[in-house]
């Protein structure tokens, strides 16, 4: 489906550093539908795109008006977060359909969705949909403190019981994971999205309270950013022999797309799998949240999105 230019409807401040920006198509007419757990891609004036959930809190998903959007304003961003947080009514914006790689199944079980910070705005899509069909569900939304948690109050009014807070500052320290998946009803599926360490602890702990990996679901809300001390390495092409260098502030895949090699990706923040690389040699330092620790023991997989080297050169399966 081509892209849609679409105008700011509203911006407004819904929590510190977040905003909730609503897009509408220029005559009013409806969107094109998703379901619960889609993003759409948002074009930024560089070419770059930044995937952004759509927020569904009045079960308006099926014949959408707006698409409502929770962006927060990155400390490191890159120019995505920085750019959304510039737009004000009337403006154009250009994104893709809606897609979605973090959908509800279609199982009766019960679902536990955990929300961290921002990650927020698709598991309210989830309860949502999930309230509609009349399938039971727990969420519970955790975040740094109640004046930076979004969305919160009209979720409170929609889910009453059914939602869960959970701020740090009051509670004295991060959501605890281990009880709420312990205390879980056999064949819960559990839907979680938020920062990496979120995601790394619940995969953990819900292996070892007897979830099968696929009743576990998860997304990552957190984009690709340089971390202090990255260091350039080589990549080595096995087919062609070609090296190329990936600078400290540039990832594998924009190394190599700048040098006109073509790749398949995605999510680009190392959660959906898609780029997952072949590692012939070299020591990778994993930051996917894909790979379980023995897959990374194993070092003969790499996700070229996030992943970088602990080595002075990678050899890629490519
Ligand atoms: S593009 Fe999704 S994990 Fe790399």
């Amino acid at each position: 489906m081509p892209d849609l230019i679409l105008s700011v409807a509203s911006v407004r401040e819904v929590a510190e550093r977040v905003r909730e920006i609503t897009l509408a198509a220029p005559d009013a007419t409806t969107l094109p539908p998703f379901e619960a757990g889609a993003h759409v891609e948002v074009r930024l004036p560089d070419g770059d795109t930044r995937p952004y959930s759509l927020v569904d809190l009045e079960g308006s998903a099926a014949q959408p008006l707006q698409y409502v959007l929770g962006v927060l304003l990155e400390a490191e961003s890159k120019g995505g977060s920085r750019y959304m947080h510039a737009l004000r009514p009337g403006d154009s914006v250009t994104v893709s359909a809606p897609k979605n790689s973090f959908s509800l199944t279609d199982s009766a079980a019960p679902a536990l969705l955990v929300a961290g910070g921002i990650g927020i705005t698709p598991i309210a899509s989830m309860a949502t949909a999930l309230r509609a069909a009349g399938r039971p569900y727990r969420l519970v939304y955790a975040g740094r403190s109640a004046a930076a948690m979004g969305f919160a109050e009209q979720l409170g009014a929609c889910h009453g019981n059914g939602l869960s807070l959970h701020c740090d500052d009051e509670a004295g320290g991060p959501l605890p994971l281990a009880p709420l998946l312990q205390a879980a009803t056999p064949g819960t599926h559990l839907y979680v999205c938020g920062p990496r360490t979120m995601i790394e602890a619940a995969r953990e702990i819900a292996a070892a309270a007897g979830f099968a990996p696929e009743q576990v679901h998860f997304e990552l809300f957190e984009q690709a950013a340089p971390q202090s001390g990255d260091q350039p390495f080589e990549v080595e092409i096995a087919s062609t022999g070609q090296v190329f260098t990936v600078p400290a502030d540039k990832t594998i895949i924009e190394a190599l797309e700048a040098e006109g090699i073509e790749l398949i990706h995605d999510c680009l923040r190392g959660d959906c799998g898609i780029c997952q690389t072949g590692l012939l040699e070299g020591e990778a330092d994993h930051r996917d949240v894909v790979l379980t620790d023995a897959e990374r023991a194993a070092n003969n997989l790499i996700h070229i999105c996030v992943s970088r080297a602990r080595s002075a050169r990678l050899k890629l399966d490519l």
